[in-house]
């Protein structure tokens, strides 16, 4: 099928996406650990892959909710992030990355913190593109795909009033 056909959707496996970095001491706060910032840098890249994957286009960040690190990441694990594009709306899709830890010397894996992004696709004129539908197969994806949507109309709230 041609990218200028239309097409039915996409299934979330095909923007499954994983990716990992070793914690190195430049990422460190003064305690030694890894600064939240230097996460939610790779939340934003591994959301990225999974939002361009689904969409076969260039993609912009418009959003992050909420996010919270449920315990310190330390110089030497592994950070890794899974993503998957939840559900398209028209132009703009959530796609929900999941952070872990790995101890590589013990093995031990931890969540650390989750977070859902809004990513919209643009051409280089900056014109929004609109997205084809994700189709959920699993139990858990059909659920994450009706709370997307419940989080989308909170998200749309919140800009309203935002808004000057
Ligand atoms: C995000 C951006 C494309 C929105 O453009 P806009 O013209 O204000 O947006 P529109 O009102 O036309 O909305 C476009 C889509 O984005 C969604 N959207 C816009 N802002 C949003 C937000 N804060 N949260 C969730 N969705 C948002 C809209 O719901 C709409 O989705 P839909 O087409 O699926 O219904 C634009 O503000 C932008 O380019 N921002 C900079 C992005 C960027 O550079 N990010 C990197 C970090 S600096």
């Amino acid at each position: 099928m041609s990218a200028l056909e239309p097409q039915p959707g996409k299934p979330v496996r095909e923007s499954q996406s994983e990716y990992s970095e070793l914690a190195l001491p430049n990422d460190a706060n003064a305690l030694g650990n890894v600064l939240g910032g230097k996460v939610m840098h790779l939340v934003d890249l591994a959301g990225a892959m999974a939002a361009i994957r689904h969409a076969r286009m260039p993609c912009v960040t418009a959003s992050i909710d909420h996010m919270s690190f449920l315990h310190p990441v330390h110089i030497g694990q592994l950070i890794i992030l899974r993503s998957s594009v939840n559900r398209a709306f028209c132009t703009s899709m959530e796609v929900g990355v999941k952070v872990w830890v790995e101890d590589l010397l013990t093995g031990d894996l931890q969540h650390t913190s989750s977070a859902y992004l809004t990513f919209v696709s643009i051409d280089a004129q900056g014109r929004h593109l609109p997205i084809v539908p994700v189709i959920p197969e699993t139990e858990e994806e059909k659920r994450r795909y009706e709370e997307a949507g419940r989080r989308r109309e909170y998200r749309l709230e919140l800009r309203k009033r935002a808004k000057p």
